[in-house]
């Protein structure tokens, strides 16, 4: 039998190049090695943006489409949507009562996101137990995996710290202890060099059509001591294009490299044929993710058929939990 595996991401917007590569190229590649469990985190994203949740809605669509166009396929993992499974908010009501307000207040990851978006005197409680919640919605599959992200490791050692503890206080077997699949790919630098972002306004949307990936990259840092082509370039002192080039196109960065450096390849067209490299890639995902799109009903039934999969299994993890709580 293969291992379950859960993993989600909040609907904050569409997806970036830093995703794509990263977090759901990982996500496409477990799909045959594990049963997977791929859950829009739409109750996560409103402990930040609980004034303006207008938006969740199509995010969660848009979001959905970027996973179908990636290669998530509904038939092998379910697809679903947190707040449609209502066990994810029932074993966070039991899990509160076994942790410890410290652990909530220590958690790195919450700390930054509280100064990241300086939030300060507005920390509700829902944003404090963030981790919580993360932890029921691995429990509540008992999901031995979890494909994160670097930054979310802490989170996830609170959730082996609550299944140890839940483990022990009741004196059951019930969870296993999650372990952290990390995608090997390094961090995409965004258009300014910084991580690529959302928030940054530094990203490269993967659902853009080609023009505009083309406008975007005329934004981005190249040496600043090449003003004119004929300039001598300086590629590897942090040039965003030349680190795109490498990646997208390794045989032909080296040539691009001389040329850059000898004068004969100015920024500009250096980044018209690295906008080209990138689109070129996305052809795939955007043929996909324009067939599902082009049915209105198909993202709603494949959630559908998603929370009806993750029930099964969370409806079983609560029916046990509360017998091992005794209630
Ligand atoms: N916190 C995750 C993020 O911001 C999203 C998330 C919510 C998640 N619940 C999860 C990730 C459970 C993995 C497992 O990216």
């Amino acid at each position: 039998m293969k291992k379950r595996i859960l993993s989600g991401m909040r609907p904050t917007g569409k997806l970036h190049l830093g995703h794509y590569l990263g977090v759901l190229a990982s996500y496409v590649k477990l799909q045959d090695e594990y049963d997977c469990y791929f859950m829009v985190a739409d109750m996560h994203a409103l402990t930040t943006k609980w004034n303006e949740s207008g938006s969740i809605r199509e995010y969660r669509r848009e979001m959905v489409l970027d996973w179908l166009g990636a290669g998530l396929d509904p038939q092998k993992s379910a697809i679903f949507c947190q707040s449609d499974v209502p066990e994810h908010a029932y074993l966070f009501t039991l899990l509160a009562m076994i942790t410890p307000v410290s652990w909530v207040e220590r958690n790195p990851t919450v700390k930054e996101m509280i100064r990241d978006m300086d939030l300060k005197d507005n920390v509700n409680l829902g944003l404090l137990s963030y981790p919580v919640l993360m932890a029921s919605d691995i429990m509540v599959y008992r999901a031995e995996a979890v494909p994160v992200g670097k930054d979310q490791v802490p989170h996830l050692e609170f959730a082996r710290e609550l299944v140890r503890t839940f483990n022990h206080t009741y004196h059951v077997d019930l969870f296993p202890e999650p372990q952290p699949i990390l995608n090997e790919f390094q961090r995409l630098p965004g258009l300014d060099g910084r991580r690529m972002s959302k928030s940054l306004g530094n990203d490269i949307v993967v659902s853009d059509p080609p023009e505009v990936t083309a406008k975007r990259m005329m934004t981005a840092y190249t040496d600043p001591l090449k003003a004119r082509k004929d300039d001598p370039g300086h590629p590897e002192a942090g040039c965003v294009i030349y680190q795109y080039h490498k990646l997208f196109q390794p045989d032909t960065a080296p040539e691009a490299r001389i040329q850059c450096e000898q004068g004969c390849l100015g920024c500009v067209a250096h980044k018209r044929s690295v906008a080209a490299m990138v689109s070129e890639r996305l052809v795939g995902f955007q043929e996909r993710r324009t067939a599902f799109a082009a049915d209105p009903r198909s993202v709603d039934r494949i959630l559908a058929e998603g929370h009806e999969r993750a029930s099964v299994v969370a409806a079983e993890t609560v029916r046990m939990v509360r017998e091992a709580m005794g209630i």
